[in-house]
């Protein structure tokens, strides 16, 4: 509809130099082929694609693009893009540019006053980038400046979706290089005990490489400098291990702080400890704007058992492991250590996938009227802070988002007092609720009295097995998980199911011929068993299946 015929409108649209087009005409984006060494991931995939022309834009993308992660050419045209030979052609061609890697020095050439470039920036890191794209008079978002505090961001956090990738590819890259399972086995040649991962840091990547070993069947323990991750690590299926020190880790924000000497001698004896025992190393440790803590120092990658492998995530950064070399996987006193800084890269499809839905949500948030127009609203708190440049104006850092106000501490003391002094005020909650359920007892009670005292025999005993029915089905109700309230009532359904003896009785040819129904009667029957019999064994095919999902 709309969105299609402004898609085959704009399909045709030339490359164009001239400057920001109309308000009024939806826009393109356009998505150019990386261009950094080694690079597979792309910025937009062709599922993503078409909720982008759903959300009024059109969508260019350059020939050959999305090939080494899995999206040739074809499939974005199926998904309603322009496929365009050239660069050049495509920056010029595009109101909106999605990208991965920030751009190099020749993209930026290729850029016109007015484009607005959504993507990786890395300001702090970048200041000559950051100058050259001001001077151009662009907009330029920039996804990692994503106030990451605000809940409602969590959906375009980049950073998160790319880490959590790089989580899982390490443990995948460690478990290449490791010459045994993870998970232990009992086989009639042996047993093979499993395989133990000591995981340094707990952050978005560790946490996923620990349920990322966890599930493969390996042994998994953890730390990390917040002790507030213990319960994520544990729930995860890891083990926190602790550092013998009493010390707080956290320095705001999610983020760790540079911690004591004393701290960081307890913390080597405990990972020196670590290192003789497990199999497996994989480091996140990172502080950010700091360089990578060594952690792992080249005496501990020694007292490793032979074959055992370490992968420095933080490698780029200058590794947690003394004899880390980035970019390599190089055997050191027996051990493997993989220290490649492409680790999103290497899963590219899934990254890709994942960076084209938070660049959707980004688009949603910027295009809340789905005419295809961008609105880049200052106001907004998480499209302020990724904000970095705005029409060719510096605009970062951004100033800190409001959070909302934190929930006032309940004044412990001083509650009973306040409770006492508005207990006859009528306006408190809990005696209101104690008094209601004295009332409720009480018209129950007098219920049971008057239908017990007229109520004729007959109906009293089915009254009973009534209520004690109720009784029964309640108790048994209230102890269950509510997760598992479907599964219960699927096979409470199929057990009801038990009533097709009636029917039975009613189609049995044993039956007495005085007593036999009339057709009619036997038919009803008959059809009331079909139908309870889809009843029972689809109750209990309902239940299977819900609690196999349950099971691990
Ligand atoms: P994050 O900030 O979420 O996690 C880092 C964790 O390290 C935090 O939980 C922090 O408390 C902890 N930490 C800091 N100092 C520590 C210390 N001395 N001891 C123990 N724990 C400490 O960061 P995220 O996103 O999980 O990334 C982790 C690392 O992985 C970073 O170095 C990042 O650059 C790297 N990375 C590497 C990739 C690759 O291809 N090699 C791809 C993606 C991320």
């Amino acid at each position: 509809m709309q969105a299609g015929a402004t898609t085959q409108g704009l399909s045709d649209k030339p490359a164009d130099p001239s400057p920001t087009p109309s308000i009024k005409t939806a826009q393109r984006i356009g998505v150019p082929r990386e261009i950094f060494p080694e690079e597979k991931r792309v910025a937009t995939v062709p599922e993503v694609v078409e909720k982008l022309i759903k959300l009024g834009f059109s969508v260019a993308v350059e020939s050959g693009a999305g090939d080494a992660a899995n999206c040739s050419d074809d499939t974005y045209r199926a998904a309603g893009a322009t496929v365009v030979d050239s660069a050049a052609a495509l920056w010029s061609g595009s109101d909106i540019v999605f990208k991965v890697r920030p751009p190099t020095a020749d993209e930026v050439a290729l850029m016109r006053a007015g484009q607005i470039l959504i993507g990786f920036v890395w300001p702090a890191q970048n200041p000559d980038l950051m100058q050259q794209l001001a001077a151009k008079e662009v907009t330029v978002l920039a996804i990692d400046a994503l106030p990451r505090m605000l809940s409602r961001a969590q959906k375009m956090d980049a950073l998160t979706s790319q880490a959590g990738v790089a989580g899982y590819r390490a443990v995948i890259e460690a478990a290449n290089a490791f010459g045994r399972f993870f998970n232990g086995q009992i086989t009639a040649a042996g047993k093979v005990p499993p395989a133990k991962v000591f995981i340094a840091g707990a952050g978005v990547a560790g946490l996923a490489a620990i349920g990322t070993a966890a599930g493969l069947g390996a042994i998994v323990r953890a730390n990390d400098t917040r002790a507030e991750v213990a319960d994520q690590v544990v729930s995860l299926g890891g083990e926190f291990v602790k550092v013998d020190f009493e010390e707080e880790g956290s320095g705001g924000g999610g983020y760790a702080k540079v911690m004591s000497e004393g701290f960081q001698q307890a913390q080597r004896e405990m990972y020196a400890k670590q290192a003789r025992e497990v199999d497996i190393i994989i480091t996140t440790a990172l502080i950010p704007g700091k360089p990578a803590p060594k952690l792992i120092t080249a005496e501990m990658v020694r007292s490793m058992k032979p074959g055992s492998v370490i992968v420095d995530m933080a490698a780029e950064q200058g590794g947690n492991c003394e004899l880390t070399e980035p970019g390599q996987a190089v055997v050191k006193h027996g051990v493997t250590i993989v220290g490649y800084t492409d680790l999103v890269s290497r899963l590219a499809k899934q990254s890709s996938t994942l960076y084209a839905s938070n660049l959707f949500r980004l688009a949603e948030e910027l295009c809340k009227t789905k005419d295809g127009v961008v609105n880049v609203n200052m106001e907004d708190d998480a499209i302020r802070g990724l904000t970095v440049i705005k029409e060719g104006e510096v605009t970062w850092p951004a100033p800190a988002p409001k959070l909302p106000p934190a929930p006032a501490a309940k004044p412990a003391a001083a509650a009973p007092a306040a409770k006492k002094a508005h207990g006859h005020g009528g306006g408190d909650a809990e005696p209101m609720a104690g008094s209601k359920l004295a009332i409720m007892f009480g018209v129950a009670a007098a219920l049971f009295w008057l239908i017990g005292s007229s109520a004729p025999p007959a109906f009293l005993s089915h009254f009973t097995v009534f209520v004690l029915a109720c009784f029964v089905g309640y108790m048994v109700v209230w102890n269950v998980k509510p997760a598992l309230h479907t599964p219960l009532m699927s096979v409470t359904n199929a057990i009801s199911s038990i009533i097709a003896i009636g029917a039975l009785v009613q189609v049995s040819p044993w039956a007495n011929a005085a007593d036999r129904p009339n057709d009619l009667i036997s038919w009803v029957a008959a059809a009331a068993i079909v139908l309870t019999a889809i009843n029972m064994f689809g109750g209990f095919a309902v239940t299977q299946r819900m609690l196999a999902m349950f099971r691990k």
